[in-house]
């Protein structure tokens, strides 16, 4: 389906003000009056960009042109996702409208719903490629970074949205949805429990991770925006707890994916999570199956609470099969 990655996620908030400065100090770049009238969102609307123009739009909970929530208060309420071509629009408005409801808008966007209930969007893709020199590390036996200090971060800025995550009810319909309807890929999966996909064969680890809920309600759970290194996570993690921001899990780094990260709970509801290093697959990527272990959430993690371990992982096990 030539889905390319995540182009914008649509937040309905009731408190607009604390958005608006939670997004500023996550790094986001508010954008003009011009740029948002172009992002046909709804009056009292704000639109922020990545490095890479992937977009956060922050909309009037109330708005009625906005898709339904899942859940009360703060949420998601649209994932846009980013193709390559009209061709590919029109592909996905014959393949969704066999089931459910398809609108172009007048910029283009095609509009829908997946089967969490969450709107989903699709527009040729307005990221840009990004050129970044390659973070340096010193390792005994192979130093690159002579007469050079390390680059110091004192606040972040995301340089593209990486990933969603979503709470459901049942992982099955929602799994077969995004693989057989969209065409994503399985990356990994705990068996049982959630999987992560992967809208493109080349590229990041996941797009998307979805997992059953303990309480069996469809909820939004996270976003993911890549941040530099592992010293751009920590450099803006410390700068956005002392704006006053709460962390939810970390710093600490993932087994599946491999990334770095540290997460804060955010008032668009979820959380955010800042992330460095993950893996890039390709078609050569062997999916995994974990058996669930709470342990298997992080290699390591500062802050543990909330009933999730950090370290060791010596118990954990992963079986290996083909998906
Ligand atoms: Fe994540």
């Amino acid at each position: 389906m030539a889905i390319t990655g995540i182009d914008a996620v649509t937040f309905g908030v009731t408190d607009m003000k604390t958005a608006l400065r939670f997004c500023s100090d996550w790094g986001l770049v508010r954008q003009n009056a011009q740029a948002l009238a172009a992002a046909s969102l709804p009056r009292g609307s704000a639109l922020f960009h990545c490095a890479d123009g992937s977009a956060v739009q922050l909309a009037p909970a109330q708005s009625s042109t906005l898709p339904a929530a899942i859940e009360a208060g703060n949420t998601v309420r649209q994932v846009i996702w980013g193709v390559q071509s009209r061709r590919d629009l029109q592909a996905l408005a014959s393949n969704l409208g066999r089931d459910r409801a398809v609108a172009f808008d007048s910029d283009g966007t095609l509009h829908s719903v997946d089967d969490i209930g969450v709107g989903i969007g699709f527009r040729i893709s307005q990221r840009k490629k990004l050129k970044a020199a390659p973070s340096q590390f010193n390792t005994p036996g192979c130093a690159v970074r002579i007469d050079a200090r390390a680059p110091r971060y004192l606040r972040a800025v995301p340089q593209e949205i990486s990933h969603i995550v979503f709470g459901v009810k049942d992982i099955r319909p929602i799994e077969r949805f995004y693989r057989q309807r969209l065409g994503f890929l399985l990356s990994d999966r705990y068996i049982g429990r959630s999987v992560f996909l992967r809208a493109t064969a080349a590229g990041n680890h996941h797009h998307l991770f979805i997992m059953n809920t303990a309480d069996q309600r469809n909820q939004f759970n996270h976003l993911s925006f890549k941040v530099r290194d592992i010293h751009e996570v920590i450099g803006g993690g410390q700068f956005i707890s002392q704006r006053g921001w709460t962390t939810q899990a970390g710093p600490g780094r993932h087994l599946p994916s491999s990334a770095c990260f540290w997460y804060f709970k955010s008032p668009l509801g979820g959380a955010f999570e800042y992330a460095a290093d993950e893996d890039m697959v390709t078609a050569k990527w062997k999916p995994a199956s974990m058996r669930m272990d709470p342990t298997l959430f992080s290699e390591w993690r500062f802050n543990a609470g909330n009933g999730m371990q950090g370290a060791p992982m010596a118990d954990s096990r992963i079986a290996r099969s083909k998906q």
